[in-house]
């Protein structure tokens, strides 16, 4: 099974990216799934279902979310009738929309998970002991399960990867928008990188218009922050192979792409 994850699209400059970038993706690794992480796609913060259908337009099969899932208040109306879109699974049980998903590709299922952590972010359930109940449901139907964990913290995200090792094929992080060089398959055949990165502005920063976010930290006010549409864009991601029999990763590879790493076919 191979699975082409792409890290947080920001804005209409992220959406650009994927639309341009993901066929010559798909070209390049044959993915069988692919997944995007689009909590920040509708002008930064939240998703509409226009841009969640144009994802599935484009040949995603899966949408994740985070901390800003709420921001667009339309997702309340639709993300119960959103079958690709989950959100993270460690949310008050009451809330709208889940935290799963299983996807058929070639017979085979694959369980995609999306969990928030709690460090330096809204406390919400235990992620550590959610992702026990959810593997436990997903080893019914499949031994392929992949996690979205949005979280910020590097030591949460590196615990929460060692704590599920061996029992799911893949975790990776989202959130920080900055990639992490540290993609690895930790000992058991967990594929791991603490965080994808972000597909969008690249030269603001994480996204967001570069001179409000300098001003804030130059006069302590608040400032309005925009997504950059004025430099140039990125898109990053992440490419993993798993074993269909063991759901162990067997290779873990990380997509750059931006001016000072541009992309080659081969
Ligand atoms: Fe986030």
């Amino acid at each position: 099974m191979d699975i082409l994850f792409i890290g947080d699209i920001v804005g209409s400059p992220g959406r650009d990216m994927l639309t341009q970038y993901l066929p010559k993706l798909k070209d390049k690794y044959k993915p069988q799934i692919t997944i995007v992480n689009g909590e920040n796609a509708a002008a930064g913060k939240g998703i509409t279902e226009k841009i969640y259908k144009q994802f599935l337009n484009l040949g995603v099969q899966t949408v994740t979310l985070g901390n800003h899932t709420w921001n667009k208040k339309e997702i309340i109306d639709f993300i119960d009738s959103a079958t690709y879109l989950i959100r993270p699974a460690n949310f008050p049980e009451n809330n709208p929309g889940k935290g799963i998903v299983f996807i058929k590709s070639n017979q085979l299922e694959v369980a995609i998970i999306n969990l928030q952590g709690r460090t330096f972010l809204d406390s919400h359930d235990d992620p550590f002991k959610k992702v026990d109940e959810l593997i436990q449901e997903a080893k019914k139907r499949t031994n392929i399960i992949f996690i979205d964990f949005h979280a910020e913290a590097t030591s949460e995200k590196q615990a929460f990867a060692w704590y599920v090792d061996g029992r799911v094929s893949a975790v990776v992080g989202t959130h920080t928008h900055t990639q992490t060089a540290d993609e690895r398959i930790l000992p058991q055949g967990t594929a791991y990188i603490t965080d994808v990165g972000m597909t969008g502005p690249y030269d603001g920063i994480l996204g967001v218009e570069k001179e409000s976010v300098i001003n804030r930290f130059l006069t302590n006010m608040p400032v309005r922050f925009e997504v950059d549409k004025k430099g140039r864009n990125q898109l990053n991601g992440c490419f993993i192979t798993i074993d269909n029999s063991t759901g162990k990763a067997t290779k873990i590879e990380r997509i750059l792409i931006n001016n000072d790493h541009p992309f080659f076919d081969m």
